[in-house]
């Protein structure tokens, strides 16, 4: 992890499921202060755009010193990333991608974004977590790493739990109920309660259809096409 504020990891990642997991080492993170590569005694990371405009822009020098110094990528295969609005949008399957690669070197910019020059030199692959801008890429990274660390194996005990969720059979989830039976006068769907797993599927794969039709045409349409493909 490359960052102008290393104060923020691991955040939200040390807490529960990832929290635990960090615990037990089946992740780890380790964080570099992208400042300690700064230059001079200010240790300046930045400059202003060439051409002009507003902002600030992360200088090249400082960029690829920080990456050559922690990224141990091409050998090992593992990618180089800069999260950034202009990214390849993350889903599901680029997740598995990123879990199967065994690790990453994520970089986080700041103010108007890094010079163009780093991210071709270094081959950085730039992903981003939607459309939307954030004021930094940390949050971005945070959601990214999260999306991986719950797919590591140990990490969530039931795997089933997986492999039923939105996004991993391209249906958005079906909707889950609990107890009490009848709460505001609002009762459990009856199928639920009939103890027939053959009935209780096919009403859950219904529903799945439906609300990912009424939804997510964008997902409804690839998952038809998905199926005549089969
Ligand atoms: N940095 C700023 N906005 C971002 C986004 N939407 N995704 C990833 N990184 C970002």
């Amino acid at each position: 992890m490359l960052t102008l504020f290393p104060d923020m990891f691991p955040g939200s990642l040390g807490q529960s499921l990832a929290g635990k997991a960090l615990e037990r080492n089946i992740w780890s993170l380790e964080v570099t202060d992208l400042k300690t590569f700064g230059l001079g005694k200010h240790r300046t990371v930045d400059d202003t755009p060439t051409g002009g405009g507003p902002g600030m822009v992360m200088r090249p020098d400082v960029l690829a010193s920080a990456i050559d110094a922690v990224h141990i990528g091409d050998a090992e295969k593992q990618p180089l990333i800069y999260l950034s609005p202009r990214g390849e949008v993350l889903n599901q399957a680029l997740v598995h991608e990123l879990k199967d690669a065994g690790g990453a070197t994520l970089l986080c910019g700041r103010f108007e974004g890094v010079d163009e020059r780093v991210l071709e030199a270094r081959n950085v692959r730039e992903v981003s977590i939607g459309d939307y801008v954030l004021s930094g890429g940390e949050p971005a990274a945070l959601v990214l790493m999260d999306a991986i660390i719950r797919l590591l194996p140990g990490v969530i005990g039931d795997a089933a739990t997986l492999e039923s969720e939105s996004f991993e059979s391209g249906l958005l989830e079906y909707p889950q109920y609990t107890r009490p039976q009848e709460w505001e006068g609002r009762m459990v769907p009856d199928v639920l309660l009939s103890g027939h797993h053959g009935e209780i599927d096919g009403w859950r794969r219904r529903q799945a259809e439906d609300i990912t039709r009424a939804r997510r045409p964008d997902l409804w349409k690839r998952y038809n096409a998905q199926d005549e493909d089969e």
